[in-house]
């Protein structure tokens, strides 16, 4: 009889991507901040039934503790048990969209508590189309209330680089699931006060919503619960950013590289003046949604001044891409974050 190859000692072991969601969970367990990768972006993740570690979530992105947190979950089974009443409409949502970049702003059961509501009589719910995440969730058995890892007011990351970043040692583990496929955060659906009404332009597409529930969803930024990215400026690289139309985008970058300043476009151009630097995007909007963040990021990592860039058409993804472009580009008030 042959000896068998010695099995080794589970140290020797180079470290795969089970082993890194046995760390997760275990993290999230223990009270900790993990940072999650999902199919968006990536989120800062607290085992939302734990409220303390729920509270470092707003310590760590420096973000106001009235502005609520979307909870994640594993499946739509886990609806009934976060909110007391789910509309047909939502259920239906959720089953043509789950896994994936939706999320539905229902009433809350008292399951969802106060930390991550922030006192609200409603709670965000989404379940992310990401395998690391999901098998996150299913293991841990709850909801992670994670908001994008990202400090408040600035751009989201899109890889786990970015999150290291921007947080650097203030997460206690960061699970890398490579890039993130949609590149802009979910769209939320508020089915709270009856109707359904649109309160962040995302991952799916209003025209793809109204055509599984046979009527129009309308956008309501007034008047509605609290969210900090409906908030005038937000999403915004440290450079300034300035919004034309394509066909002025070569002559607005000129002027502003003649007033000394250094200017990158965003997307790629002909006839651009000297001096001027385009980072090319996908025209499609899908493309675009995917690369926008990454991009900024790497405008402001070369120390551009200003970004010129054109929003796309409001149609499918496009709409999420403009909603950004234009409240990154919307006057700030210091500090941004
Ligand atoms: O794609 C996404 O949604 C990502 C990934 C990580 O899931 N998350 C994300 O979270 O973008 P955050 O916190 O950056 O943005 C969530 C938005 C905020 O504008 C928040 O105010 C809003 O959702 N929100 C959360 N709970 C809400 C509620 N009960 N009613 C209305 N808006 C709510
Ligand atoms: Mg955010």
């Amino acid at each position: 009889m042959s000896p068998r190859a010695p099995v080794p000692p589970p140290a020797a072991r180079p470290p795969s991507a089970s082993d890194d969601v046995d760390r997760a969970v275990a993290v999230l367990r223990a009270g900790g901040l993990v940072a999650l990768p999902t199919e968006t972006v990536y989120g800062l993740g607290a085992d939302a039934a734990n409220e303390l570690a729920v509270r470092r979530i707003f310590a760590v992105k420096g973000r106001p503790s009235t502005h609520p947190l979307i909870v994640h979950l594993s499946g739509a089974g886990a609806l009934e048990s976060w909110a007391t009443a789910v509309p047909e409409g939502a259920r239906r949502l959720a089953e043509a969209f789950w896994p994936g970049p939706l999320t539905l702003v229902l009433l809350r059961t008292a399951r969802a508590s106060d930390a991550v509501t922030g006192g609200q009589p409603t709670v965000a719910l989404r379940v992310p189309a990401h395998p690391l995440a999901l098998e996150v969730l299913a293991r841990l058995g709850g909801g992670v209330a994670a908001p994008s890892a990202n400090r408040f007011g600035g751009v989201s990351p899109t890889s786990a680089e970015h999150v290291r970043a921007d947080l650097g040692p203030e997460v206690d583990f960061v699970l890398d699931g490579g890039p993130c496929a949609v590149g802009v955060e979910s769209s939320i659906v508020d089915f709270s006060s009856g109707s359904p009404a649109l309160l962040r332009p995302g991952g799916v597409s209003r025209e793809a919503l109204e055509r599984v529930l046979g009527v129009l969803v309308p956008t309501r930024s007034e008047g509605g619960p609290r969210a900090p990215g409906t908030l005038p400026s937000h999403y915004a690289p440290r450079a300034g950013l300035v919004l034309a139309p394509r066909e002025a985008l070569a002559a607005r970058a000129a002027a502003l590289a003649a007033s000394g300043r250094r200017v990158a476009v965003l997307g790629q151009l002909d006839g651009l003046p000297a001096g001027v630097v385009a980072y090319p995007v996908p025209e499609d909007a899908v493309g675009f949604a995917r690369e926008l963040y990454a991009t900024l990021r790497a405008i402001d990592e070369a120390g551009f001044d200003v970004i010129v860039a054109a929003p796309p058409p409001p149609e499918g993804l496009g709409l999420a891409v403009r909603d950004r472009l234009e409240r990154a580009a919307a006057p700030r008030k210091s500090g941004g974050g």
